[in-house]
């Protein structure tokens, strides 16, 4: 089964958040069941000097008013890469979706529709490459995709589109369908047309054979008016052909026996070695060193999505009741401010980083005895996954994948031993906090913290199992015709 997918990031070639994850870990669990597949990504710097074995497959005259050419290429770990080598549209570096003061990029309507085109010829055979059967776009960046196939005629091509964040819609100004080259007609209410404006996601929703999201309660909540984020009812409407398939991550990359950033290696069968990496964060992020406290951890983008608004007033807490926390992140400059105030008021008792920073993401993983993912919705979130393969605790909202993923440490939990974190309902300072308080005292019984980190580090975090439902899916639709 010949599958393209097609995204805006791949890790490691280009990332910002747990989309490149997936799209960089899924390709290979996909093959694993038979599948050949091949992303297609934009020609971002990091995404062009990243690629081996370089060819040019095609000189394209015109993309978005210039000349551009599509490169195949490997990644390290022998992913297929087609990238599009479009320097008067990718060529920028720093968040590619974003200005350094956080605006958007002026042309970023004009990039992805131009991306998503050129998805669909790849897929339709047009640059002398075998045809796809199955096109996966993943968000609004490839939302067009399908939209592109439908006004080619190509209903034979079977499209999937993913929503790994329906806060993100790639919604513009109406006047720009008369840039992007997709007839007028589509601009209606079943359509592209939100609002008066464009909407590349909602292309992705209505144009695809089937929609799928990272996480089944996040698929059950997102056909709600409440989390829906304006697209519940249209969500609904598609509720036979959407699917919640849940987010796995990279066994190799994640993987505590082996990860060369951690102090020292360790593994389900002995937790010993996370001590040393205890050791090892406090003195990176210059805490106190002290064993026998909780210590506690962030590695997140700083949003109102991610619930740290919350969680920055309640640091006080969490030193006064004895525990150390390790934060890496950045985002909203309040969120950031508030814990940097926090790192100044206790030095040794709060680290935190400002920053992205792969490798040390992976020590704070191997050293924390949990981390926080307080969010208010989670399509998936990966960070929980990675911290159980670590040993670590997540203490999480009841959210999306969070929900799907974590077994909350309650009394019939607890009595069965199946408990692997701590969730709470209410992103609010009074549940975080009493849900911090139940987090000490489960620390506190040394025991029982040991199973839950047994339980935690147990757990299937990969992708086999969700390799398996894409192909079903997959298969289905080749054989609706
Ligand atoms: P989202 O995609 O909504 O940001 P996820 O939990 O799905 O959240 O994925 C986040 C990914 O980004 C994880 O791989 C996490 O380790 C990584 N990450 C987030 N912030 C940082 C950071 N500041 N430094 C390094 N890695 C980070
Ligand atoms: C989005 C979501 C996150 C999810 C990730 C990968 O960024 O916010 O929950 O894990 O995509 O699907």
């Amino acid at each position: 089964m010949r599958i393209l997918m097609v995204a805006s990031e791949c890790f490691p070639l280009i990332k910002t958040g747990g989309l490149a994850d997936v799209v960089g870990a899924v390709p290979f669990a996909l093959e694993a069941e038979g599948a050949d597949v091949t992303v297609f990504l934009p020609g971002f710097p990091t995404v062009l000097s990243g690629l081996k074995s370089k060819k040019t497959l095609a000189k394209l005259k015109d993309v978005a008013g210039e000349p551009a050419k599509l490169i195949t290429g490997k990644t390290a770990k022998g992913l297929s890469i087609i990238a599009l080598d479009a320097p008067h549209l990718f060529n920028v570096t720093g968040n590619p979706y974003q200005e350094k003061n956080g605006l958007d990029r002026a042309d970023n309507a004009i990039k992805f529709a131009a991306f998503s085109k050129i998805a669909a010829q790849l897929a339709a055979g047009d640059f002398k490459i075998p045809e796809f059967e199955i096109v996966h776009a993943h968000d609004w960046q490839a939302g067009l995709t399908a939209a592109y196939l439908k006004a080619m005629g190509r209903d034979d091509i079977k499209t999937v589109q993913t929503i790994h964040n329906l806060a993100f819609q790639g919604n513009f100004p109406k006047h720009i369908m008369s840039n992007i080259g997709l007839p007028d007609e589509f601009f209606r209410d079943y359509g592209l047309e939100y609002w008066d404006k464009v909407s590349y996601l909602k292309g992705g929703i209505v144009y695809s054979d089937h929609v799928t999201t990272v996480s089944p309660t996040y698929a059950l909540e997102i056909q709600s008016d409440a989390s829906g984020m304006g697209f519940g009812g249209l969500l609904k409407s598609r509720g036979q052909d959407l699917s919640g398939i849940l987010n796995g991550i990279d066994l190799d990359v994640w993987n505590p026996e082996t990860d060369p950033d951690i102090a020292a290696n360790y593994s389900a069968e002995n937790l010993a070695g996370k001590a040393k990496n205890k050791a090892a964060l406090q003195k990176k992020m210059g805490l106190r060193k002290a064993k026998d406290v909780p210590l506690f951890c962030v590695i997140s983008r700083l949003t109102t999505q991610k619930g740290l608004d919350v969680l920055a007033g309640l640091v006080d807490h969490i030193v006064l009741s004895g525990g150390q926390l390790a934060l890496l992140g950045s985002g909203d400059s309040t969120i950031e401010a508030a814990f940097l105030a926090a790192a100044k008021k206790h030095p040794t008792e709060v680290g935190v980083q400002i920053g992205y920073d792969e490798p040390l993401a992976h020590l704070i993983q191997a050293g924390a005895d949990a981390i926080f993912i307080p969010s208010r919705f989670e399509p998936c979130g990966l960070t929980q996954l990675c911290a159980m393969r670590y040993g670590t605790v997540p203490i999480a909202g009841r959210v999306g994948g969070l929900n799907d993923t974590i077994i909350d440490a309650s009394p019939a939990a607890l009595a069965k031993g199946v408990a692997t974190g701590l969730l709470f309902s209410d992103i609010d300072v009074h549940t975080l906090s009493a849900t911090i308080d139940r987090a000490f005292a489960l620390y506190r019984a040394p025991k029982i913290w040991a199973q839950m980190r047994r339980n935690a580090i147990t757990q299937p975090v990969g992708w086999a199992l969700s390799a398996k439902a894409y192909m079903a899916l997959y298969a289905d639709l080749l054989k609706a015709d």
